[in-house]
């Protein structure tokens, strides 16, 4: 059986490459429902819709666990698919004869868990679709995780910007346009004017590494323009999900024996789409600087 990874479109492919860094042995199974991307400006009924669809499609290819490499369907599926839909999925437990159990694994609580140890001001920034950044999840994580034992115990400012132009100007390839810099700059410039002593910027988006470099440069540039005022404001560290959800995936397959001994370990990866297949393989290639070949399918039908 294979690991599943699903996104709205190319941005869980940030996810995946480090998951196959970290964990080359497993089969993987992509799916980017590009058709219907951005999800992030959909109510929380169309997200969860088109999340499960897509779950079930993976799970119907033989895969034992499907990552939401997706904050947005993280933020608003994860949880209903998990309480309401996966008991069913899972025949409520009773043991059918073949039977394998499935699980869905979400993006935000391993971001959430790094977070408190590498803020030294305590002030964080969390960057987010509208829809990732109205369920408050983030917040509510770190609000959650706070109250653990283990927890390195502090108090955190949260602040948080929906950034809605950055997964469209992705999805159609323009990240590296005069009009993505417009957009970089004019989110970051909100957010760092919020809170001036944010020190750790959150990417709640796997979109966004995409926006990288950009993202560090402006960051910097804001931050030392602001310099010559009176206060002195610390280097801003950048957040990407790809390494910590990784790890915590192969931490995850530590403990449960169960999932781990149900995984193929022939270490390839196809790719799936909802959009045109050759468009997808050829930005995807250029994302993953190795070049894939994609397949073309539907959902909702
Ligand atoms: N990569 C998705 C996320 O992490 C993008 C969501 C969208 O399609 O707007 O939120």
């Amino acid at each position: 059986m294979k690991i599943g990874v699903f996104d709205s479109g190319y941005g869980g492919l940030t996810i995946l490459r480090e998951m196959r860094r970290v964990l080359p042995e497993y089969d993987y199974l992509y799916l980017g429902d590009n058709a219907r991307a951005p999800y992030g400006t959909h109510s929380f009924d169309v997200i969860y819709r088109y999340t499960l669809e897509a779950v079930r499609y993976l799970l119907a290819q033989d895969c034992a666990l499907v990552i939401l490499a997706c904050n947005t369907a993280s933020a608003k599926a994860l949880r209903t698919i998990q309480q309401k839909d996966l008991p069913e999925i899972n025949g409520y437990g009773k043991p059918v004869t073949g039977y394998r159990k499935r699980n869905v694994l979400g993006v935000i609580r391993p971001t959430v868990e790094a977070v408190p140890g590498i803020t030294k001001t305590g002030h964080v920034g969390i960057l987010g679709t509208p829809a990732t950044v109205s369920s408050e999840s983030y917040v509510l994580e770190l609000e959650e995780i706070s109250h653990q034992p283990s927890a390195i115990s502090r108090q955190l400012v949260i602040t948080q910007q929906a950034c809605p132009m950055w997964v469209p100007l992705i999805e159609a390839g323009e990240q590296n346009s005069d009009g993505a810099d417009y957009f970089v700059e004019k989110y970051l410039r909100e957010i760092l004017e919020k809170d001036p002593q944010i020190d750790t910027l959150v990417l709640g988006c796997t979109h966004y590494p995409l926006l990288k470099e950009k993202i560090d440069r402006f960051a910097d540039r804001i931050r030392t323009a602001g310099a010559d005022r009176a206060q002195t404001y610390s280097p801003i560290r950048i957040i990407a999900q790809g390494e910590l959800v990784a790890k915590s995936l192969a931490d995850y397959l530590a403990r449960h024996g169960e999932y781990r001994e149900q995984l193929s370990t022939g270490g390839t990866c196809r790719y799936l789409t909802t959009e045109n297949a050759e468009r997808f393989a050829q930005t995807a290639t250029t994302f993953l600087n190795t070049p894939i070949q994609a397949e073309s399918i539907q959902l909702g039908i």
